[in-house]
């Protein structure tokens, strides 16, 4: 039997890889993203270079390609600095994925967007997929235009909301989670708050339950992170428990201390019982991933 083809745009990023990963023994695999192939992709997986923005780029991918189905990993992420770059946030969050749409009209792949908990202000908390979205600033607004394109295709898609990644990635930029292994392991103090909650995403897991959705063929809106709600300050605080570090040099703050450009939502908290319903697995707690990531950690660094 042939292996169904899967394109991953976004296979360089921190999230890509880690999809790459977990789908490359049972798929056709092809790599794709703006930059040249990461290193770490394995030899026998065929890449393409492509910036997504390109009307012309994408047809000419798609229409060779032809894939089963497409997972979308790639973004413009960072939320403070889309403020400033509104027009190249916006290309590559919406226009990229209009691209994907309109290239893709006549094979119909299934279509994975990965989106986020920041289509919520993160007044309520304790989210379903049902409740009320009300994204705020930029970055927000660009993935909430993400899902609208989507939901109102003739395409069969999965949209995946996750929240505050962390893993191992090479060459990726740091998430919450390396940022602190990475200071309080030089002994370096960090300040963290306390005042905004979520549930922070191992990647493999993420990218597990993606899997057993497609597998499954369970198509729609999920809400997908860690199955452990806390503060920064806490998940901090559990890092430095699991990696041995001293937790004295964390310093409690407020998210106005930060004076950061874009709104953040102070509690996007998800409930996860549709995900679970659906694929009968649950994603992992934060010790578990934390001691995934410190594995792997070892793997790489000894
Ligand atoms: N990180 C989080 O905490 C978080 C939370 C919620 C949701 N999400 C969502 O999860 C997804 C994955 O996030 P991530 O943290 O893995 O992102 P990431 O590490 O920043 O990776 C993003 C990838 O997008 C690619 N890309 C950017 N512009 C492109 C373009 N014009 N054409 C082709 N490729 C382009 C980049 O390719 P190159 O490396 O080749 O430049 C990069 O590999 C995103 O949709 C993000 O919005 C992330």
């Amino acid at each position: 039997m042939t292996m169904k083809k899967i394109i991953v745009f976004g296979s360089n990023g921190l999230l890509g890889q880690s999809i790459v990963d977990r789908f490359c023994s049972d798929f056709e695999v092809i790599g794709a993203s703006r930059n040249a192939a990461n290193k770490s992709l394995a030899k026998n997986i065929q890449y393409h270079q492509i910036d997504m923005t390109n009307r012309q780029e994408m047809d000419s991918l798609l229409q060779a390609e032809k894939p089963d189905i497409i997972i979308n990993c790639a973004a413009y992420t960072d939320v403070d600095g889309a403020e400033n770059d509104r027009e190249l946030c916006w290309n590559t969050n919406v226009r990229a994925v209009e691209n994907i749409i309109d290239a893709a009209g006549l094979f119909k792949p299934v279509i994975v967007q990965v989106s986020t908990d920041y289509v919520f202000d993160g007044e309520a908390g304790d989210y379903r997929e049902s409740d009320p979205v009300n994204p705020k600033g930029t970055y927000a607004r660009s993935k909430m235009a993400a899902e609208n394109i989507l939901t109102s295709s003739q395409f069969e898609y999965i949209i995946a909301r996750t929240q505050v990644l962390y893993g191992y990635g090479n060459k990726v930029k740091l998430n919450f989670a390396t940022w602190v292994i990475s200071r309080l392991s030089q002994n370096k103090s960090i300040r963290v708050v306390s005042d905004q909650k979520g549930n922070p995403t191992y990647i493999d897991d993420l990218s597990e339950s993606i899997f057993q959705l497609i597998e499954k063929h369970e198509f729609g809106l999920y809400h997908i992170s860690g199955s452990e709600a806390l503060t920064r300050f806490e998940f901090a605080r559990r890092i430095a428990r699991v990696f041995e570090f001293n937790s004295e040099l964390i310093e409690k703050i407020h998210t106005e201390d930060l004076k950061q450009v874009a709104p953040r939502p102070m509690d996007s908290t998800f409930i996860l019982d549709k995900l679970i319903n659906h694929i009968n697995w649950i994603p992992g707690d934060i010790d578990s991933g934390l001691q995934r990531l410190k594995i792997k950690l070892n793997e790489y660094y000894g």
